[in-house]
């Protein structure tokens, strides 16, 4: 049975707002497994006995146009407790007889809500006050009770805030509490999750831990798992957690592209063949990748060589290994989620990212995919509960083509040498100051012009390195960091003064969008 059975859950109906996700963070805070399911592929089957509630969650759709999307309304009759959240909160209502309208007074930011009678679901959420104040976002609003509903709080211009209907434990909330400008938002979730669907705890790192690896050896059995390792966190925690399940049934191909940050060829070999005692195949293809990106300047093409080639050495490497069935990915829960597809607008090709997903078409291999139905920092802690060092856990996401998109223009061994020693300075000096976790992401790049500078009474001719430090929660958009003067000044004299090849340093401001974060 796949995990998705197996476990009591949350379910999720997306109509695509922008916090489902947090919805579901939200819920695994409180440790207990919710799913995301999109409303147009929900059928009322899914609602099986492991569903323990569900949530309807708010969106872009209009109530009125009801009929215009698929959206399998059974689900509503399936006698499991409904939170209803926004758009999730109208549908519910006009499903049940109420009417949903256009409000007067559009309401978005902070509103003060109202409590009108008690109710399991806001218990402690007003606490000891008779108001609170919530987030919201909607034009629409309920206009009619639906019916066997009654009003729990409400706001100046939403009489309809908060209504129940307990004997049917459906419920509906016009505003988002699962965003942090709720006051006591958590507490209503989780008044909805413990007290009305009595759903019992049973997602940690440690419960993780042991159903992953479970359902990693029931699904693998006898057979064969390789796993390209990058060295960074997903496919770190990857091969760990299939370490622990299937040992020395695990082959771990780690190619050695030459464009990796300075010495982490020497500690993925440290770590996951000395210390972890994998089988880790190490593949020095440096020249191999030098020698195809040579004169290569266009940004595209950079990733295409890159992504091809890292296809082939894998391949080449993987068919040595005899009687091997399954690739091993380390593809988590947001790349699954389709919520953005609801208002059907796709979002244009800024970068082809490489990554390994093309491998297994022409090996015919299976996929195991571990993790699958985790956020990035549910990774992290189930990284930690399966030992690893908080060095691999807490490291900065790195592009798979590497050092080669920062660094504009034609690549040379030269440069790329410059390139990791200026690198290096920075993170060093990042760690040294405390500041490396407090930065979602940084690195040096260098620029391929050359500037005049001034070294004793010499003149120097040299390159031009830019170093970038953001904050982001994701990586969608980020700002620059903020760094001390004294701190960018150092990093900068550091770097002119130990590196041969580099005479000014520049600090990249910019925001994305609408920038990117890398430079390529
Ligand atoms: P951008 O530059 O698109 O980067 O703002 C967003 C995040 O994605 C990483 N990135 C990549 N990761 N293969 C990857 O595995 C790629 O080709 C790639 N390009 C960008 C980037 O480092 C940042 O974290």
């Amino acid at each position: 049975m796949s995990l998705d059975q197996s476990i009591d859950k949350i379910l999720i109906v997306d109509f695509g707002s922008q916090f489902t996700q947090l919805i579901a963070r939200r819920i695994r805070e409180l440790g207990v497994f919710s799913k995301i399911i999109s409303h147009k592929k929900v059928k009322k089957n899914d609602i099986d006995h492991s569903v323990k509630g569900l949530i309807l969650s708010g969106g872009p759709l209009n109530v009125y146009e009801i009929n215009k999307y698929s959206f399998d309304k059974e689900i509503i009759k399936k006698q499991k407790p409904i939170l209803g959240i926004c758009f999730g909160h109208q549908i519910l209502s006009k499903l049940n007889g109420g009417k949903v309208k256009q409000s007067k007074h559009r309401e978005f930011g902070l509103a003060n809500i109202y409590k009108k009678k008690d109710s399991l679901l806001t218990k402690k959420f007003f606490f000891k006050k008779k108001t609170n104040k919530v987030w919201m976002s909607h034009a629409d609003q309920v206009s009619k009770l639906p019916n066997g509903f009654k009003v729990i709080a409400s706001s100046q211009n939403s009489r309809y805030a908060i209504i129940e209907n307990k004997y049917r434990k459906l419920y509906g909330v016009q505003f988002h509490p699962e965003v942090t400008h709720t006051e006591n938002g958590k507490k209503l979730i989780s008044n909805f999750i413990f007290s009305i669907c009595k759903i019992k705890k049973n997602w940690s790192p440690k419960d993780q831990k042991f159903r992953l690896i479970n359902d990693v050896r029931n699904q693998v059995g006898n057979h064969k798992v390789i796993c390209a390792l990058s060295g960074g966190v997903d496919s770190s925690v990857v091969a760990q957690l299939l370490n622990k399940a299937i040992g020395k049934k695990l082959y771990c191909i780690f190619v050695n592209t030459g464009l990796l940050r300075k010495n982490e060829e020497r500690q993925v070999v440290e770590t996951f063949k000395k210390k972890l005692k994998m089988n880790l195949i190490y593949v020095n293809a440096e020249n191999e990748f030098i020698k195809s990106l040579k004169n290569v300047s266009d940004p595209e093409k950079k990733r295409k060589i890159i992504g091809n080639l890292f296809i082939k050495i894998f391949e080449r490497y993987a068919k040595k290994i005899k009687n091997v069935k399954f690739l091993a990915q380390g593809t988590l829960y947001p790349d699954l989620i389709e919520s953005r597809s609801v208002t059907g607008s796709q979002t244009s090709k800024i970068k082809s990212h490489h990554n390994v997903g093309g491998l297994p078409k022409k090996m015919e291999l299976k996929l195991v995919e571990p993790l699958k139905f985790l956020f990035k920092d549910e990774v992290r802690k189930l990284g930690l509960e399966l030992s690893l060092s908080n060095e691999i856990i807490s490291r900065h996401p790195f592009p798979g083509p590497g050092l080669a998109i920062r660094m504009p223009g034609v690549i040379t061994k030269e440069k790329i040498n410059i390139l990791k020693e200026a690198d290096y300075y920075f993170i060093q000096a990042l760690k040294k100051h405390n500041l490396y976790n407090k930065i979602w992401q940084a690195y040096a790049a260098l620029l391929p012009v050359k500037t005049v500078g001034v070294m004793g009474d010499n003149r120097t001719y040299e390159y031009l390195c830019l170093l970038r430090a953001i904050t982001s929660e994701d990586g969608m958009t980020a700002d620059f960091y903020n760094f001390k003067k004294s701190f960018i000044q150092l990093v900068s004299n550091q770097i002119v003064n130990s590196i041969k090849g580099i005479n000014r340093v520049v600090y990249d401001i910019t925001s994305k969008p609408p920038s990117t974060i890398e430079l390529e």
